[in-house]
């Protein structure tokens, strides 16, 4: 993603994620519900990273273990090179309580920008319009705005008769004039430390909660004489607050677009943006066309030149040039180019299949290797296999690679070929360019060139 470009001197990020989001009605802490397939703080923290502040500090409470444990595996996904300090929230009382215990860090900065964990959707051209437009007004606060259709459960923005922004009036507190106000708060500032921390003195208990509202201090700020701007965002997406999961499923949907958007202006084909997903991290190589009910999770890649779905989902996988896979499952798997796969194939982790391998018509593929243009075209079971080149495997075989206690290996050489209906008993070795008669139960090694056949014989009677 891009960033800030040189590096901005005294800039402290703090991200407020102690809270517990009680409106998501979750045993998990709302920051760590996932978007895109990642939780929903990663964003906030790339952000963060990409305004290229001194420190980024993030403030946990609620479950504040397994918060920082998360956040502290993805900082390196999320390319994180700022120094992070994490912040306890003791008593997660209020937005403003949350920045008083994280004073000790602010004042280590100039400024300081305050991003909400649960305002995934803010994007880095915002933030740094933001900024400048901080930094133009040498104000003391900036504070993010967004025109909304629904400000409900949003701190509204009370400007004087001149636009002058006056305070914040909570959703709590409103009166029903105020409540009508479409402007909101973001959750998003700009603070010069010194008057910010004067202010944060001064905050008083509000609303049912007897919360300390860090909305409080910018009118307390105005109060010492401070100037208190607003920067009005673009687009009303960038402000949305995830509290519930009805806000959860529309940042899904934005993002997701987003991503979308993105695909298509890089030379990808989506034809239903409707029922196509794309996770955050998914790359599309160029000219690849994404049917309808489209699913690509996770670290997945697919190649150039490829057709995939439709209703196809792949997850942490890597798809060659010039592969299709159709109605099929796919999970951690490898599929080299000119592949086919489908319809209705599932490959399991660990796979790796290709070049112009063919995995079709209900087979499911485990833990395997499936050669250079070999096909398990219908009906098969293929777990733990070693299948070399120009392998045929016909309808309907399975190998038998669990004995109730153990899994076992199947070897396939070169240019082998299997009959229909084939059971192949694990540990077992097909030879090179040997040959198994259809409906044989193997449980033999076979070698090189051989035909091996093993069924009873067929008998005909006259007469019966
Ligand atoms: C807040 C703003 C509101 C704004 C909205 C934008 C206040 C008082 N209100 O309301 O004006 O329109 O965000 O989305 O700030 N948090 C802590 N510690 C706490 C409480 C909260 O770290 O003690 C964190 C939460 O984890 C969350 C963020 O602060 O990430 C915002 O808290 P939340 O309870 O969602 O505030 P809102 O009611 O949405
Ligand atoms: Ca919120």
């Amino acid at each position: 993603m891009k960033t800030a470009g040189k590096s901005s001197g005294q800039l402290g990020v703090l991200i407020l994620a102690a809270g517990q989001g009680t409106r998501m009605v979750s045993t998990l802490p709302k920051v760590l519900h996932r978007l895109g397939g990642r939780p929903m703080i990663y964003y906030l923290v790339r952000l963060a990273n990409a305004m290229k502040p001194s420190g980024i500090g993030i403030v946990v409470g609620h479950q504040d273990d397994v918060v920082r444990k998360e956040v502290q595996d993805l900082l390196k996904d999320a390319g994180v090179t700022r120094p992070v300090t994490f912040i306890h929230q003791k008593d997660v009382s209020g937005s403003g309580a949350a920045v008083i215990e994280s004073l000790p860090v602010l004042k280590k900065f100039q400024t300081a920008m305050v991003l909400c964990g649960d305002t995934p959707l803010l994007t880095f051209d915002t933030v740094y319009a933001m900024l400048h437009s901080h930094r133009e007004s040498k104000g003391q606060v900036t504070m993010l705005t967004a025109r909304v259709r629904n400000p409900k459960g949003y701190g509204r923005i009370l400007r004087s008769t001149s636009g002058e922004v006056i305070r914040v009036v909570e959703e709590t507190e409103a009166n029903p004039k105020e409540a009508a106000i479409s402007e909101i708060n973001s959750g998003t500032y700009t603070f010069e430390v010194p008057l910010l921390v004067q202010a944060l003195k001064d905050l008083k208990p509000q609303g049912p909660k007897h919360e300390r509202y860090l909305t409080q201090a910018l009118e307390i700020m105005r109060q010492k004489g401070g100037r208190v701007s607003a920067y009005q965002a673009s687009s009303p997406d960038e402000a949305l607050g995830v509290n519930t999961r009805v806000q959860l499923a529309l940042a899904e949907r934005v993002l997701n677009r987003r991503m979308l958007e993105r695909l298509m202006l890089s030379g990808v084909t989506v034809l239903d943006a409707e029922t196509t997903y794309a996770d955050a991290d998914v790359e599309v190589g160029q000219d690849t066309v994404l049917l309808p009910g489209t699913i690509l999770r996770g670290k997945t890649k697919v190649g150039r030149q490829c057709r995939i779905g439709p209703y196809t989902s792949i997850e942490d996988s890597s798809i060659g040039n010039e592969t299709s896979v159709a109605y099929s499952v796919v999970s951690g798997a490898r599929i080299l180019e000119k592949s086919a796969v489908g319809p209705f194939a599932h490959l399991r982790p660990d796979t790796v299949a290709g070049p112009r391998a063919r995995i079709g018509n209900f087979t499911e593929v485990k833990a395997s290797r499936i050669g250079f243009g070999s096909k398990v075209p219908h009906l098969s079971y293929i777990g733990d296999s070693e299948i070399a080149e120009d392998v045929n495997v016909g309808a309907g075989t399975i190998t038998c690679n669990y004995d109730g206690e153990h899994k076992h290996k199947t070897i396939i050489q070169a240019k082998a070929f299997i009959g229909s209906n084939v059971n192949l008993i694990a540990p077992i070795k097909v030879g090179r360019g040997a040959r198994v008669g259809a409906g044989s139960t193997i449980t033999q090694d076979v070698p090189d060139g051989n035909l091996a056949i093993a069924r009873s014989q067929q008998v005909n009677k006259a007469g019966k």
